[in-house]
């Protein structure tokens, strides 16, 4: 066991250092003010010269320093390596969390590293280059941003609430339209704050230092999500999906809590709306 820890410090130490450089090329593009931006699957899904560079940075360096490992990364994904399916060591990558945010150069976006071994979730790293803020966890070894342990908060009312969330953007959810209006009818008015910064993993950082109480969203895939699952739950958090099931990375749908107790209370307010 003493052994297995050891190496799950030495692949902290390098997502750490592989994320900070990338946030570091997310600063220089930003700076530099230009950049090829290209349409996904349609107007609001986006990917950049960025992207593609940044994912491919930190694929090279560590199939380099680990060959034998799998990889998934949302700008290099196809049929075979969308889900976590490997007992491998299996690192999963977003370049950039937050790609219209980076594209807009608003400073809401950042680099996410997650690895599973033997499909469980043991390690997340996310750099938040324009915060200067570099969230890490192992598993049973504590959450910590900047290398100072962090904590989700005690709050458990909606009320007393900051929230994340998103609002859908219409073509992601087309099976689900009342999404939004389910959203304002059982959370927006109820809650103390609602906000929608548009990073899954910097609104899942915010709950893991206690910035945000809830972050909950549909629609997402599992490099939005490896990283932070690891962050917010060893920060003391709660996950679980938007249904009040247990989470699963390769499903796309998530609460994350500061407590079970405030999980509990989204999931049915969710669920009971009349929209
Ligand atoms: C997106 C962001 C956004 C979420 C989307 C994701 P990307 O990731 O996390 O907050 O609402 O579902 O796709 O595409 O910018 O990496
Ligand atoms: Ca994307
Ligand atoms: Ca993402
Ligand atoms: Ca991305």
């Amino acid at each position: 066991r003493f052994q297995k820890m050891e190496k799950l410090d030495e692949y902290l130490n390098v997502a750490i250092d592989l994320a900070k450089q990338a946030g570091q090329m997310i600063i220089e593009w930003h700076r530099k003010g230009s950049f090829e931006v290209n349409i996904k699957s349609n107007v609001k899904d986006l990917v950049t010269e960025v992207d593609v560079k940044i994912e491919r940075f930190i694929f090279d360096s560590l199939k380099q320093r680990y060959p034998e490992h799998r990889f998934i990364g949302e700008e290099s994904v196809n049929d075979s390596n969308k889900y976590l399916a490997w007992d491998e060591p299996t690192w999963i990558v977003d370049p950039i969390d937050g790609t219209m945010n980076f594209a807009h150069f608003s400073p809401w976006c950042s680099v996410s590293i997650g690895l599973a071994i033997k499909q469980k979730l043991v390690l997340g790293v996310i750099d938040c280059p324009h915060l200067g803020r570099t969230y890490s966890a192992i598993k049973d070894g504590g959450a910590h941003c900047n290398g100072k342990p962090i904590h989700v908060s005690s709050i458990n009312e909606v009320e007393k609430a900051l929230i994340q969330t998103e609002i859908p953007v219409g073509f992601k959810f087309p099976k689900s339209p009342n999404f939004a209006d389910k959203l304002f009818d059982s959370i927006y008015w109820k809650c103390q704050g609602f906000r929608c910064v548009g990073s899954c993993c910097v609104s899942l950082c915010l709950v893991a230092e206690g910035a945000a109480d809830v972050y909950f969203m549909h629609g997402l895939k599992i490099w939005d999500m490896a990283a932070g699952y690891v962050i917010v739950t060893e920060a003391g958090g709660f996950i679980c999906s938007i249904s009040g099931e247990n989470f699963d990375p390769n499903k796309g749908s998530l609460i994350a809590a500061s407590n079970s107790v405030l999980a509990t209370k989204i999931v049915e307010r969710f669920r009971d709306s009349k929209q």
